[in-house]
């Protein structure tokens, strides 16, 4: 399979190394996480790999202090959420590194599920999240296949359709009884795959943790944890209701996203366009996808992501903030977008800079004050990153 470069997740880690002793890359399975690291040997005089599942290794870290402190260059551990125990030396060496060593752990799970790790590390870390590839990554005549394939590279770049769909048959497999069974969460993986299932099913919904517990037949709190574990795992994209003001109007309850939309089309067992097209949920996986190109383009972070809804009625899928920026972005699968009075009522609401009506025409073209209409098609160039 031919390999496509990143030479923007390269230049943005290179940056990241400059500035801080250690720098995470998070993200899910398969996302090119290892790949990327390789990718970075010519920057440094020397590269020392050290894969946390892989038992000739871990014999190389049987004792971590010897075998870390020598080491200059670059030190990558992978799979680092497989022994946290490493977290706390990883501090003792960062403190005391010279200049010229640096490390890179790379991690498939977030540091709220690998106990202790939080602590341990706050403050001298920088983290870069890495998702699978995007319109940047594979060209924007190629996103009909981004969408229906999603952007895990084996996935993307199978031969066809029909292998890329087995290929996500299996990934999903595997991360039930292999990776997250591994992280220590004891969670049966038949019940885990009818939950991810649901939640296909629920995908751009609000979440509704009553009704799916009641479906599964298992309590509020137990569903709970399922839906923490998937979004720990860079599965699951939640959105978090923005609170305005009238706190008591404000739908309360986060939105769910299947992260990658190949597997959201792998779960709803969608193999073709055509399947794609037909399916109800098309409007709501166009969305999703939308979410992920705006939030990579964009640059980012989970935290900076929400969704914002009044019972009346209003509603916005996306609002993006950083610091005084305020970015509105609702989402329609149709190539003639109008504006609607829910759009005026949130762009008046969040005080937003701008509301862009993302939507599969071919051109962007301002809409009415404030509000602009910008084609997917377009997105790389009419919207700027922060
Ligand atoms: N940029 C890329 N171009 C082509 N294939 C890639 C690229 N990045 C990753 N892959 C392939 O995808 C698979 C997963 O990549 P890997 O780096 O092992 O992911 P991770 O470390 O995040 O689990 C591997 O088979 C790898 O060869
Ligand atoms: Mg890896």
């Amino acid at each position: 399979m031919a390999m496509l470069p990143r030479p923007f997740d390269i230049a943005a880690l290179v940056e990241l190394l400059s500035d801080a002793p250690i720098v995470t890359i998070l993200g899910a399975r398969q996302v090119g996480k290892t790949t990327l690291a390789r990718a970075l040997a010519p920057h440094f005089p020397e590269v020392h790999h050290f894969d946390l599942e892989d038992p000739e290794d871990l014999a190389r870290l049987a004792v971590p202090k010897q075998a870390l402190s020598p080491l200059r260059g670059l030190i990558v551990i992978d799979e680092v959420q497989r022994q946290p125990e490493l977290f706390p030396l990883l501090r003792v060496l960062a403190d005391r590194i010279e200049p010229g060593a640096r490390f890179l752990l790379l991690g498939s799970a977030s540091l709220d599920l690998v106990r202790g790790a939080s602590e341990s590390l706050a403050g001298r870390v920088a983290f870069m999240e890495l998702g699978g590839f995007g319109l940047a990554d594979v060209g924007v005549e190629s996103s009909q296949t981004l969408w229906l394939r999603g952007g895990l590279p084996r996935a993307f770049l199978a031969r066809d359709d029909a292998s890329s769909y087995r290929w996500r048959g299996d990934y999903i497999q595997s991360v039930l009884e292999r990776d997250l069974p591994a992280l220590g969460l004891r969670l049966p993986a038949d019940a885990m795959r009818r939950f991810w299932t649901m939640l296909a099913h629920y995908h751009g919904q609000a979440w509704n943790g009553s009704e799916l517990g009641r479906a599964m037949g298992v309590p509020d709190a137990k569903v709970r944890q399922h839906l923490d574990v998937l979004v720990g795992t860079f599965l699951v994209r939640r959105l978090e209701p923005w609170f305005t003001n009238d706190a008591k109007r404000v739908v309360k309850s986060p939105k769910v996203y299947v992260a990658d939309t190949g597997l959201l089309h792998r779960l709803l067992q969608l193999r073709t366009h055509a399947d794609l097209t037909a399916h109800p949920k098309v409007g709501a996986s166009w969305e999703g996808f939308c979410i992920e190109a705006i939030a990579r383009r964009l640059g980012a972070r989970r935290d900076e992501l929400w969704t914002w809804g009044l019972h009346s009625g209003a509603e916005l899928d996306l609002f993006a903030k950083r610091g005084t920026q305020r970015l509105g972005f609702e989402v329609k699968l149709t190539d003639a977008p109008r504006v609607t009075p829910s759009m005026r009522s949130a762009l008046a609401a969040l005080k937003l800079d701008r509301l862009y009506v993302v939507h599969a025409g071919a051109h962007s073209f301002p809409m009415e004050d404030g509000i602009q209409a910008l084609a997917l098609s377009r997105l790389l160039v009419d919207l700027e990153p922060w």
